[in-house]
């Protein structure tokens, strides 16, 4: 949320997205002056100690946050969370062997689609039948599986896995993109064999991707892999393998510090519940509207919903507009609208947005 001269803005984008304002504070002054150095954080060498202070700090934090031990190590990486849909199976799976991956959206099938590329895939459960408005209950995977893939949250159908468990109790080595719920719920993040996820939601700006990997799952394959794609050259050059998009690096270095300040995960899970506590019971209030996916699987970053007359959409994303309000516009795959309510979205703007719909339903009589 942004005090401008004029309106107060609330973003609802899904990513890029908003950050603390102490955030988009600090890392402003960054530009004209990092650390009292004279020098922009645009233009110190990712070689200097300066740089290398910045990068130690969030891959620290990030392992901190995440209570990870000794076995993780955190890499931030160019590519976007897109890139780790090819990653992931170049390192993890050779020509011969099967990873098993769950089906339940736009960017499931993306990765499922590179994973192929590698290897044989496994498809251990799907939410296609249910246009993906819900999340699968049962799960068959293939014990021989090198890894299983899944989807913490969907971010354009609005759904996400509320219950790990049945993941964790295939004894298969875990692998999650979690580009759109890292680090907003407590989850034992140590289960994780590999975690990925872009950063332009809840971690920083965008241009870079964060990748949590425990080292016992790397080196077991046979294929030759460019230097630049293997996890372990990454870990050896402490993430410094090549020059690393800097400034993105330091944006989330801030987060990060951000959310250990106001009490890490535990802190922001909390503040994030009750956000969603307070949008889904004014949806469900309100019979003009209507949420899109399966109560039991809806998620607590992206919710996605409608009205019950399409040919007042536009109406209603107008008197958003006007309210101040961007990014409602629903994705065009599950039409409707979609509000996303990542870590730094202050709840203000959550009961703003709840208040707006009252009015507008109540002006129906
Ligand atoms: C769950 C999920 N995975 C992957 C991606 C792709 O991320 P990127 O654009 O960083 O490649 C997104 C983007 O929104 C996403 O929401």
């Amino acid at each position: 949320m942004l005090q401008s001269a004029k309106t107060v803005i609330h973003n609802f984008n899904a990513g890029p997205s908003i950050l603390p304002k102490e955030v988009f504070e600090e890392a402003s002054r960054a530009i004209l002056d990092f650390n009292n150095t004279g020098l922009s954080i645009l233009e110190i060498g990712h070689r200097t100690s300066l740089f290398q202070d910045v990068m130690d700090e969030a891959r620290s934090l990030t392992k901190e946050l995440m209570n990870l031990g000794v076995d993780h190590e955190v890499l931030f990486l160019h590519g976007g969370a897109t890139t780790q849909f090819m990653q992931v199976p170049m390192n993890l799976l050779d020509e011969n062997e099967i990873a098993s991956y769950t089906d339940t959206g736009v960017w499931a099938a993306k990765a499922i689609k590179e994973a192929k590329l590698f290897g044989h895939v496994d498809i251990v459960c799907s939410g296609k039948e249910s246009n993906y408005r819900s999340l699968p209950k049962q799960i068959s995977a293939t014990a021989t599986s090198k890894y299983l893939h899944i989807t913490t949250n969907n971010t354009i159908y609005g759904t996400q896995w509320q219950d790990l468990s049945i993941f964790y109790e295939t004894g298969i080595p875990l692998v999650a993109d979690m580009s759109s719920d890292i680090l907003s719920r407590q989850i034992d993040f140590s289960k994780f064999s590999l975690i990925y996820g872009g950063a332009q939601k809840n971690v920083g700006a965008a241009g870079v991707n964060l990748v949590v990997v425990n080292k016992s799952i790397l080196g077991k394959i046979n294929r030759v892999i460019p230097t630049i794609m293997d996890y372990r050259n990454h870990i050896e050059a402490g993430s410094l393998l090549n020059t690393p998009p800097v400034f993105a690096v330091y944006v989330c270095m801030l987060t990060l510090r951000w959310l250990k300040k106001l009490g890490g995960v535990a802190a922001i899970e909390a503040r994030n519940n009750a956000k969603t506590r307070l949008f889904y019971e004014t949806l469900d209030s309100l019979p003009m509207f209507k949420g899109l996916v399966a109560k039991e699987d809806r998620s607590k970053m992206n919710a996605v919903f409608a009205i019950d007359d399409p040919q007042l959409e536009k109406e209603f994303l107008e008197l958003c507009k006007g309210e101040g309000m961007i990014g409602v516009k629903g994705h065009r795959l599950s039409g409707g609208f979609r509000i996303s309510m990542y870590n730094a979205l202050p709840i203000e703007s959550v009961k703003a947005l709840s208040d707006l719909m009252k009015y507008f339903a109540s002006r129906r009589g």
